[in-house]
């Protein structure tokens, strides 16, 4: 079946379902993005600081699909901050791609302090006009980050990735994007693996002859998020594809709105900059 996917602000789709490669070992990148686009994955979320864009374009030009039906996206470097810094880290993430353009450029964290991102923004907006890039965004950044964008520079950023899962749902972020036009995109959307022995969760997910990491992608899917789980485990790469032939009923979300603690698997942005 084929991927949902989720209009940006200038009319760009990006598949729901996406492919996180953090933390996939650089040598292991090339075989696993193969595997995940085999299994029907068109979207791959990598970054200059995972150290494997090599091993995801290894894949790209190994596979069969077509460069225009990928949908791929890397994030600028926390040293690449600044102006002229992040177009000298983009044309080197490109580089290590091997491609002459991506999809969705992000900056990975608003830092470092005293909102020089601001600065480093107006170079991703340089390699829009310049067509480099089909979309440019942001990642981790919170509303107060977002409104000095809005105040500051030109362009609304298409995307906000940020940790996003049934523990920490994000209502008033999402809520925040609706308003702007800005697509909330999840990251460890499985809560890194941490949540999926939980008990309700599994007895939840067995209603469905699913698995939990099956009934967690498929809440992404109805609440709107795009979410991009990774593994390295081929049969879970298939497994967390396996997630467009059920629907969960009201009561289950509602359900599943319980487990909203706040609790995260990754750093707080607010520690590094406002
Ligand atoms: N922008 C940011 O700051 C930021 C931060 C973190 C992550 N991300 C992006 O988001 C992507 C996903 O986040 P994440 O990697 O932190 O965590 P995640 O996707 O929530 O979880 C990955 C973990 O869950 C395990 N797993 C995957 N599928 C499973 C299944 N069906 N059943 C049981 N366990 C399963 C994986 O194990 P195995 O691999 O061993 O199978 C791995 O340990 C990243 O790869 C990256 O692209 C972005």
């Amino acid at each position: 079946m084929a991927v949902p996917s989720v209009v940006l602000n200038n009319e760009v789709a990006i598949p729901q379902l996406g492919f996180g490669v953090w933390q996939v070992p650089a040598g292991d990148t090339a075989k696993v993005v193969r595997t995940a686009i085999e299994t029907g994955y068109r979207s791959i979320d990598t970054a200059a600081s995972y150290r494997n864009e090599a091993g995801v374009g290894e894949a790209i030009r190994s596979s069969d699909v077509p460069r225009d039906e990928l949908f791929i996206t890397t994030k600028l470097p926390n040293p690449g901050h600044g102006y002229d810094e992040a177009l000298r880290a983009f044309d080197a993430s490109l580089a290590e791609l091997g491609l002459d353009h991506v999809d969705l450029y992000l900056i990975h964290w608003p830092m470092p302090a005293r909102g020089k991102y601001v600065e480093t923004w107006r170079a991703l907006e340089k390699l829009y006009a310049d067509g480099r890039v089909r979309a440019i965004g942001v990642s981790n950044f919170h509303v107060p980050h977002l409104r000095r964008l809005f105040d500051e520079t030109g362009i609304v950023p298409a995307v906000n990735q940020v940790e996003l899962h049934p523990r920490l749902q994000q209502k008033a972020l999402r809520e925040f994007h609706a308003e702007h036009g800005i697509v909330t995109e999840a990251w460890s959307p499985l809560t890194q693996g941490s949540l999926l022995s939980d008990a309700t969760l599994t007895a939840l997910a067995a209603k469905y002859g699913k698995s939990p990491a099956q009934l967690v992608l498929r809440w992404h899917l109805q609440l709107g998020t795009v979410a991009i789980p990774k593994s390295v485990t081929p049969s879970r790469i298939r497994e967390n594809f396996d997630v467009f032939d059920f629907e969960l009923a009201e009561d289950d979300l509602a359900a599943l709105a319980e487990f909203d603690d706040g609790t995260r698997t990754g750093p707080d942005p607010d520690t590094f900059s406002s």
